[in-house]
């Protein structure tokens, strides 16, 4: 995959109509938005537009809206943030690329900010439907998609404009391609690569992109079960994709023939049931990984298992990390997902952390700012490591 892309700089931007797809996906809890990480991590291509005396024209999904407009998943919020963080009038227009959305635009003057309605409140958005591609691209004179964690969907505003209009990639998609890309096509060595998460399942694909290119694959989280099941181990009433033994089986012994160190967890803290409600108090005991008791369940990785992942870490020049080593939402179980996050801070390494769950981690922990990236994209970044084409950048003018 060619991750070549011209960029913002690479096109006439001023005085043109220029749509720009981001990726205002943001969690909001009655009515208020809880973290703008995705509308500030847009900013600097809107500023570079805005400065280039663009006319600016937003768009951006919110959720999974499935019949049209529902005032929970309307971008107010999001224009009432932009226009804060801008210090300018943010219009929102009521449509997708509709009569409102052509009025709003044909009033632009170079530097105004036109935010249109959620994209998904249009019929056509998720099936990338032609009509609404078209719809969206006569509004504009170029596409710029920003929206990396949006660039996993084939949708209308994500991908199919691009077939209407000159598309290239903004500030934000750039950085999470180089530096992704860089990890992975030349890394640093020694190449370590964390994964947890609840289900080998989701994993499949990127444990086995992930063995072709690190030196060592640590696994941790509720899909650590799996792989110690497949060795023969006892996991008690753990997490278990019965149906995935024996691909895991395969990749360690892939990891074996290729020489790449897999590491499981040595030790677990067990408890008698998950815990409800998730973040309740809940008895804990630490087993050897090897003797979980029959009744009991794995819910986060043991300290001795902290302090060998720790010890990996320390020694890589290269971190990528994706999914939680335990169920992070439970103070006495997110102990595991802490050790790592505080690993990857202190290490020296290049760290890369993708997914929305070790993301969280790392920034409700506090340990964000020493981190080297961490990817807005949740299963943008996934298929990213699997090393898969991501529609909203292939659709994009190649360098
Ligand atoms: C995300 O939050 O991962 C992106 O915004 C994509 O959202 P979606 O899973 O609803 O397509």
């Amino acid at each position: 995959m060619n991750y070549n892309k011209k960029s913002i700089e690479d096109i006439e931007v001023s005085g043109k109509r220029v749509l720009c797809r981001c990726d205002f996906n943001v969690p909001t809890k009655d009515g208020k938005i809880t973290s703008d990480k995705r509308i500030v991590a847009a900013m600097p291509t809107i500023e570079y537009l805005v400065g280039h005396g663009a006319k600016v024209i937003l768009c951006s999904h919110m959720g999974k809206p499935k019949n049209g407009y529902e005032e929970k998943y309307s971008l107010k919020v999001v224009a009432e943030r932009l226009s804060e963080l801008l210090g300018k009038p943010v219009a929102l227009a009521a449509d997708v690329g509709g009569e409102d959305s052509k009025a709003k635009v044909a009033a632009m003057q170079p530097g105004d900010v036109v935010l249109l309605e959620n994209t998904r409140f249009a019929k056509g958005e998720t099936k990338n439907d032609p009509e609404l591609s078209k719809a969206l691209a006569e509004l504009a004179d170029v596409f710029v998609n920003d929206a990396f964690g949006s660039a996993h969907r084939a949708h209308a505003s994500t991908a199919g404009v691009a077939d209407y209009l000159p598309a290239v990639c903004g500030y934000l998609v750039q950085k999470e391609v180089s530096v992704m890309g860089k990890a992975l096509a030349d890394p640093e060595r020694p190449f370590v690569a964390i994964l947890g998460g609840a289900k080998v399942s989701d994993k499949l694909n990127v444990i086995q992109n992930l063995l072709e290119k690190v030196d060592t694959l640590i696994i941790g989280g509720g899909m650590a079960y799996t792989f110690l099941a497949a060795k023969g181990c006892g996991v008690g009433t753990s997490l278990l994709d019965g149906e995935k033994l024996d691909y895991c089986r395969q990749m360690m012994a892939k990891a074996e023939a290729k020489g790449v160190k897999l590491l499981l967890p040595v030790d677990t803290t067990v408890a008698s049931a998950f815990p409800d409600p998730i973040d309740g108090e809940i008895a804990v005991q630490v087993v050897p990984s090897e003797a979980i008791p029959a009744d009991k369940m794995g819910l986060d990785i043991g300290p001795k298992t902290m302090a060998l992942y720790a010890d990996a870490v320390k020694a890589a020049k290269t971190v990528v990390w994706n999914g939680p080593m335990g169920v992070f939402e439970n103070p006495t179980l997110a102990k595991g997902t802490i050790a790592v996050a505080q690993a990857l801070a202190e290490s020296g390494a290049v760290t890369i952390v993708g997914g929305g769950d070790s993301a969280a981690a790392c920034e409700q922990l506090g340990f964000a700012d020493k981190i080297t990236h961490i990817s807005t994209g949740g299963g943008a970044s996934l298929e990213f490591l699997e090393g898969r084409e991501l529609p909203g950048i292939a659709c994009l003018l190649n360098k």
